[in-house]
């Protein structure tokens, strides 16, 4: 399948999404936002993908919504509701996904970065929610996931000012899990992805579902863990991963 907006490509177990809009700095307009949404489900829906990778280019991860495609109070809805969609489903993805942010990963573009499972930087990435400064604020779940992950007062600080963090900085704050030259970005990605389709995909998805269960205030987090634990006891995955401890062998896990 070919797209405008997004480059993809698969490498072994793991496929790897390319925001492609370079003249803008990989915006997000609306349909980028459609073709992210179609091939994360369609890779998610793909037996031999066990993780993806969301990236952009050397100069930019994303530089927030498409500025140029904000209009009137009807935009506002429409583009807020389809972007929070979006962006949750990133964020319920049981295929492990991680952000490669090199360059800009502002206003929409660290919306997105926050939304996957977790984010490695370059030493290039510059982060931040400058919202403020067009005289709008973040609005795809940015004032929830900032504080979910650098907690209240960075949180404050980042919206209220608008100011930007380079990746160390984001490191330091629990935004970034790693930070890693430019050339090294997805060579770093893929040797921890690696690591993650080796487990059972069942173990993979539900404990992310427990994770995010934290913050759903619908549920109570330690009963949603306690059931997931009970679908992951009783899987053909479970049987697999203690004999093969037992045998003192390598599992191989099947995904049931
Ligand atoms: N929406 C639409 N177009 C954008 C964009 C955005 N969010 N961010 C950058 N672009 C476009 C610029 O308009 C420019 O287009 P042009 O060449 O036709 O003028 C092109 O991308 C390159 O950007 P430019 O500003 O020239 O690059 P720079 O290196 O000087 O600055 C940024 C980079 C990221 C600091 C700057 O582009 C910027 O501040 N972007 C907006 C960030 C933002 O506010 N995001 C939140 C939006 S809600």
């Amino acid at each position: 399948m070919s797209y405008n907006t997004i480059l993809t490509e698969t490498e072994g177990k793991v496929a790897i999404i390319t925001l492609n809009r370079p003249q803008v700095l990989n915006a997000l307009n609306d349909e980028l936002m459609n073709e992210l949404g179609t091939a994360l489900l369609k890779f998610d829906a793909d037996d031999s993908i066990a993780c993806m990778i969301i990236t952009g280019s050397e100069k930019a991860f994303a530089a927030g919504a498409d500025i140029s495609e904000f209009g009137g109070p009807e935009d506002a809805a429409r583009i807020g509701a389809s972007f929070h969609a979006a962006l949750n489903a990133v964020a319920a993805l049981p295929c492990f996904t991680i952000a490669a942010v090199s360059g800009f990963a502002l206003g929409g573009g660290c919306e997105l970065a926050m939304s996957c499972h977790f984010v490695i930087a370059s030493e290039s990435a510059v982060f931040g929610q400058p919202e403020v400064n067009l005289g709008i604020m973040v609005g795809y779940g940015g004032s929830q996931r900032l504080t979910q992950r650098v907690g209240k007062g960075r949180a404050m600080e980042l919206i209220i000012t608008g100011k930007t963090i380079n990746a160390t900085q984001a490191m330091n704050y629990g935004l970034a899990n790693y930070v890693v030259p430019q050339t090294e970005l997805l060579d770093k990605a893929l040797s921890i992805l690696k690591v993650c389709h080796e487990k059972s995909p069942i173990a993979v998805g539900n404990s992310i579902k427990a994770i995010n269960a934290v913050w759903d205030e619908n549920v109570n987090g330690y009963e949603v863990e306690a059931n997931l634990f009970g679908e992951c006891f009783v899987s053909g995955d479970s049987k697999e991963g203690i004999a093969a401890f037992k045998e003192k062998r390598k599992p191989h896990f099947k995904g049931h």
